[in-house]
């Protein structure tokens, strides 16, 4: 590596780092949600192909960028297209990181708090109506869940300051292969409850006739935010890619890491919800705090597997926060020449301050809306379905368009090893599919529905 910034040791390091940055939230309780709602099995067959065709080669597009330039995610544009304008998508994907940080450093202290309730035993012996009260109860309080934010964003400030390969690096490979070990132990668990059965025939067997235009939209939405892309993370994670990291190889085993954990997620959650005779309908933050628990306390020896599953959302989350801290540390280090320990400072206080915001949001601010909406739900909104999808059509368009060829054919076959039919097929899907493919779902998101 030619530059002091540092960067990741190992190609396994990379690819779990990477992972660990795709794996969250989104894998865990936004899929299992959305595949409900579209149908369970037709619904995972598009979002493979929408994986497949949109997700890889948006992903490569970014670690083209990053790792060519080396370069935090705006300064990588000024560097392949200096004088040019382009930055601003950048910088534009670092507002974003620290909107979505805003937001999800609050979920994330969520699930320690209900991490910490099930130690207690106070996810047992509660109706429905109790489990959904002390949720609401809970994000009412207008203390209690920013106490638990700012202890995950001190617990996330503790390992990113340490740099890229002695605290990213590090703390990916100790949380990911914990966070494989918890999944399929829970997963196991599930498949052998009684009528977990009927959950996974919802979950895998294709029934073409519940797709709609809104599903495509959908799948589009969610591979986006799961793989982490559209902002700028994967620009800067790629930036610390050494020369001979194979970014179809990458890209390839990031994908199928995500949608693996995404799928079992689904398992667990599906096998465990129809096993109880509950339907997935209800959504986001709801089905995790308010249905789960009362799921969990039905089953022999509950409090373990919540216990299991608190742990298993908050490793999944924690290593995606990094990411996202990350992004704006990266950024703050190289153009404000700051250290990057004071760069960790600065956006762990910004974090904070917005997740306080977000968390008052549920109750002192509940008055405070953009748009019809609260500022929690705004933040989601306006990152997930106006920001993230414009820049993936910058960046698709920037690959496509207007970086040099030879360089992106370098990186994409790597020096050559891949022949150059890959190169072909993939300017295809970047230059045409991948821009139009997400004006589509931008536009749509627009429109009412
Ligand atoms: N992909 C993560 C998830 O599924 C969230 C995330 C991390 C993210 N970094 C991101 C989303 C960058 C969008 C952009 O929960």
């Amino acid at each position: 590596m030619a530059t002091g910034r540092g960067g990741f040791s190992s190609k396994l390091g990379v690819v779990l780092a990477t992972a660990g940055s795709a794996v969250g939230l989104g894998n865990i309780w936004r899929f299992p949600y959305i595949t409900g709602e579209n149908g369970g099995g037709a619904f995972i067959l598009l979002y493979l192909a929408v994986i497949l065709f949109f997700g890889i080669p948006a992903m490569m597009a970014e670690f083209c960028i990053g790792k060519t330039a080396k370069a935090n995610a705006s300064k990588a544009f000024e560097i392949i297209a200096p004088g040019s304008k382009w930055y601003i998508v950048g910088l534009i994907g670092v507002i974003v990181a620290v909107i979505i940080l805003g937001y999800y450093t609050v979920v994330t202290g969520w699930t320690l708090e209900y991490l910490f309730r099930s130690v207690l035993g106070d996810l047992q012996g509660k109706s429905v109506l109790e489990y959904s009260n002390m949720f609401d109860d809970f994000t009412a309080d207008p203390v209690r869940p920013i106490l638990w934010t700012a202890i995950v964003v001190f617990l996330s400030y503790l390992i990113i300051s340490k740099g890229v390969q002695n605290g990213i690096e590090k703390a990916s490979k100790v949380m990911m292969p914990m966070l494989f070990i918890v999944l399929i132990i829970l997963a196991i668990r599930s498949l052998m409850l009684p009528g977990a059965a009927a959950g996974m025939k919802f979950l895998f067997y294709p029934d073409f006739s519940k797709l709609t235009l809104q599903s495509l939209l959908d799948a589009v939405g969610q591979v986006f935010f799961s793989m982490s892309i559209g902002m700028g993370c994967m620009i800067t994670y790629s930036s610390y890619f050494k020369k001979n990291v194979d970014l179809i190889k990458t890209s390839a085993s990031v994908a199928s890491i995500d949608t693996l954990v995404a799928i079992i997620s689904a398992i667990v959650i599906f096998g465990t919800m129809f096993s109880f005779h509950m339907q997935p309908d209800e959504q986001g933050p709801g089905l995790v705090f308010k249905t789960l628990p009362n799921i969990f306390q039905q089953m022999a020896g509950g409090i373990v597997w919540a216990l299991l599953f608190y742990i298993l959302l908050f490793l999944a989350s924690i290593t995606s926060i990094i990411s996202l801290l990350e992004v704006v540390i990266a950024y703050i280090n190289e153009t404000w020449h700051l250290s990057r320990i004071k760069s960790s400072r600065i956006v762990s206080a910004i974090t904070i301050a917005l997740g306080v915001l977000s968390a008052l949001s549920f109750n002192l601010l509940s008055f405070v809306k953009i748009g019809g909406m609260g500022l929690f739900d705004f933040s989601d909104f306006i990152t997930a379905k106006v920001l993230m999808p414009l820049g993936g059509i910058a960046m698709a368009i920037f690959i496509g368009w207007r970086m040099g060829r030879e360089e992106v054919k370098n990186e994409i076959t790597n020096m050559g090893k891949y022949p150059v039919a890959i190169y072909k097929i993939y300017m295809v899907l970047i230059r045409f599919v991948v821009p139009i493919g997400i004006t589509a779902i931008f536009i749509s998101s627009l429109l009412p529905h």
